[in-house]
């Protein structure tokens, strides 16, 4: 019997139209775009406006034209996998309300929270769901509204985010183009350096909570910092020798979108060129679980069946991981 693998088969995105330069922001916080483009790289991201909008209206039409791109009808997904940190509601699963909004209804459906790291894991979960056998259409979608936990008060941490969502479909194959392997990691200890304080079980909403600004990202940046660029090189390293990839056989690296210099200090450790890197921080900032997806969509037409890519992130937890996959198609 040959063995089921997994295919990446379709990649769509929902971007909201409001763009915040850091221009706009200069204006709000004490910083300038000379000081956000050095630091991070990251000229504007966008921000979804409107009253009672939430995640699930960035996931459901990146669902909605992923499903009609890749000709896809709502009845035959098996199941949907949301990976974000910004759920509509505590609960119920902000999949569960993307399923219902796009009409998908003969399938079960969950969110994972791996924070930055919610896409490649949830990427990998829906993996060995189809290579089960029992599950044919999977769709994966990262979503996140950063705004809605960024406190545009703090200069250290309102340039980063932006909000966008990217959906991919994972199908059965039976050939070698498919997802390949993974290497991931967590590290609880570091939450310390990256959480949000209050709205969990710990500490639940109250006007202490609210008024001590406790329902936005906290994050101690240079701690970060050091343990991402770090943990993303030596994971992307690991895999490529553990596959014998080569700077020269590596077509891609897909790496999550949190700072440019992580970026390139991932790439500098890996060997390769910067034109073999897939970056787009500059326009869309730090989207958390969309980030990946993102870049795959921007870069679609580019791949071609058989390309090597390696999808990498790092993110609170701390998460990080990596994944080797042989993508599957030519974009027409
Ligand atoms: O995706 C999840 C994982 N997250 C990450 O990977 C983020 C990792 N961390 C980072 O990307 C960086 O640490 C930051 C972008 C958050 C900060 O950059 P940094 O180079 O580590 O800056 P810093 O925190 O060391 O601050 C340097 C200086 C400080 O001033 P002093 O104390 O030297 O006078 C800050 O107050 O820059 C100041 N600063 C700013 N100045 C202008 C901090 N934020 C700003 C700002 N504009 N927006």
């Amino acid at each position: 019997m040959t063995k089921i693998t997994a295919a990446i088969t379709g990649v769509e995105t929902f971007v909201p139209e409001y763009i915040l330069t850091n221009n706009e922001l200069s204006q709000m916080v004490d910083t300038s775009d000379e000081w956000i483009m050095t630091r991070i790289g990251i000229r504007e991201r966008h921000i979804l406006k409107g009253e009672g909008k939430g995640t699930s209206d960035m996931g459901a039409p990146a669902v909605e034209k992923l499903l009609k791109k890749t000709g896809t009808k709502p009845e035959e997904v098996d199941l949907l996998i949301c990976a974000t940190v910004t759920g509509d509601m505590p609960f119920p699963a902000t999949a569960n309300i993307i399923s219902d909004k796009v009409g998908i209804k003969n399938a079960f459906s969950y969110d994972i929270n791996a924070a930055c790291s919610g896409f490649v894991y949830a990427v990998i979960t829906a993996v060995k769901f189809i290579e089960s056998g029992q599950y044919r259409k999977v769709v994966v979608v990262g979503a996140d509204k950063m705004s809605s936990i960024t406190d545009y008060t703090d200069r250290t941490t309102c340039p980063i985010f932006g909000d966008a969502a990217g959906a991919i479909l994972i199908e059965p194959t039976n050939n070698d183009n498919c997802i390949i392997d993974h290497i991931f990691h967590v590290d609880g200890s570091g939450r310390k350096y990256l959480h949000q304080k209050a709205g969990g079980s710990c500490k639940p909403a109250s006007h202490e909570t609210i008024d001590a600004r406790e329902h936005f990202v906290y994050q101690e940046g240079q701690s970060v910092f050091k343990f991402a660029v770090s943990k993303m090189a030596d994971v992307s390293l690991e895999i490529m020798e553990k596959h014998g990839i080569t700077p020269d056989n590596l077509a891609w690296l897909v790496p999550h979108q949190a700072n440019m210099r992580i970026i390139d200090a991932t790439a500098r450790r890996m060997g390769i060129k910067r034109e073999q890197v897939m970056i787009n921080i500059e326009r869309y900032g730090n989207t958390t679980s969309a980030t990946i997806p993102l870049c795959l969509w921007e870069w679609e037409k580019k791949l071609k069946k058989g390309d090597n890519l390696i999808l990498a992130a790092f993110g609170g937890g701390f998460t990080w991981g990596a994944i080797y996959v042989k993508w599957a198609y030519d974009s027409n």
